[in-house]
């Protein structure tokens, strides 16, 4: 006989997202990043010692996942920024478009430069390698820091989050973060003239992630998110929400921890 686990059907993750349709790896500086972990497998003394648990920098990636079938509301249009470090000495960015991604215009361009500026940055963007993210290039964290475990949060930079909304979404669109942090995905999402919805755990990083939201919102008058809106009361109303909603589902017998 089956168990019961068994006999059921997985849904398969296929059915719902294409996995696997690229995948990219950004580059982390290591002394950075043994600045900010104080992780001794990356410090140099570490060598010296015994190198045993010596280690390299840890990237981030991005893996990306997309709905089958046909898309809606395409995304379409050039490029007409580029959002990244300066490009390596061979770089195409240098050569042909001068750093930075001034446009220039070739002689026979109807577009202005316009094509020709979108197709280098395309093809920087299509490298399977990000060497081109300036590390610093992220949110104040400060003022999250409330325990010493908060120290470790890990913001992401936001030159990458920017290429991915410019890439993969219109204005207008909604991007979400079920784990927001400091709301560095959010923060980007609404410079760029998208809605954004978050998910955070920690109360200390959650309030942190409005204050940044704000600060995105003033400088985006076109948002008007923020007016009225009291973060703390906020927080209270849903962690009160979360406790009515398990102690009703205990009341019918359900299962659950005893919330306070
Ligand atoms: C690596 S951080 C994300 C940082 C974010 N990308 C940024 O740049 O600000 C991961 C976050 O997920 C939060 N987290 C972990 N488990 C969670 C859960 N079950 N629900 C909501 N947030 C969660 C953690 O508190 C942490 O802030």
């Amino acid at each position: 006989m089956m168990s019961p686990r068994k006999s059921r059907k997985p849904i398969k993750p296929s059915r719902i997202f294409e996995v696997g349709n690229s995948e990219v790896v950004i580059r982390k500086d290591p002394v950075s990043a043994m600045q900010r972990s104080k992780a001794i497998g990356l410090l140099h003394k570490q060598i010296v010692k015994d190198s045993y648990i010596s280690r390299m920098a840890v990237p981030d990636y991005i893996v990306t996942m997309r709905k089958p079938g046909e898309n809606a509301e395409p995304i379409k249009g050039p490029f007409d920024t580029y959002y990244g470090d300066e490009a390596p000495p061979e770089g195409p960015l240098k050569i042909e478009s001068g750093w930075h991604g001034t446009r220039q215009v070739r002689p026979g361009d109807v577009t202005n430069g316009v094509d020709w500026f979108s197709v280098a940055v395309w093809q920087r963007y299509a490298e399977p390698v990000w060497m081109d993210i300036a590390q610093s290039d992220v949110l104040s964290r400060k003022e999250a820091r409330e325990e010493a475990d908060e120290a470790h949060i890990a913001p992401l930079q936001l030159t990458p989050i920017r290429r991915c909304v410019d890439l993969w979404s219109n204005p207008g669109d909604i991007v979400f973060s079920p784990f927001a942090g400091i709301g560095s995905e959010l923060y980007v999402a609404i410079q760029m003239g998208r809605r954004a919805i978050g998910v955070e755990l920690k109360p200390s990083y959650f309030q942190q992630a409005i204050q940044n939201l704000q600060r995105a919102e003033s400088e985006n008058p076109q948002h008007e998110l923020f007016n009225g809106y009291d973060a703390e009361d906020d927080f209270a109303r849903s962690i009160d929400e979360a406790y009515r909603v398990v102690r009703e589902r205990k009341a019918a017998g359900g299962p659950g921890w005893e919330p306070p």
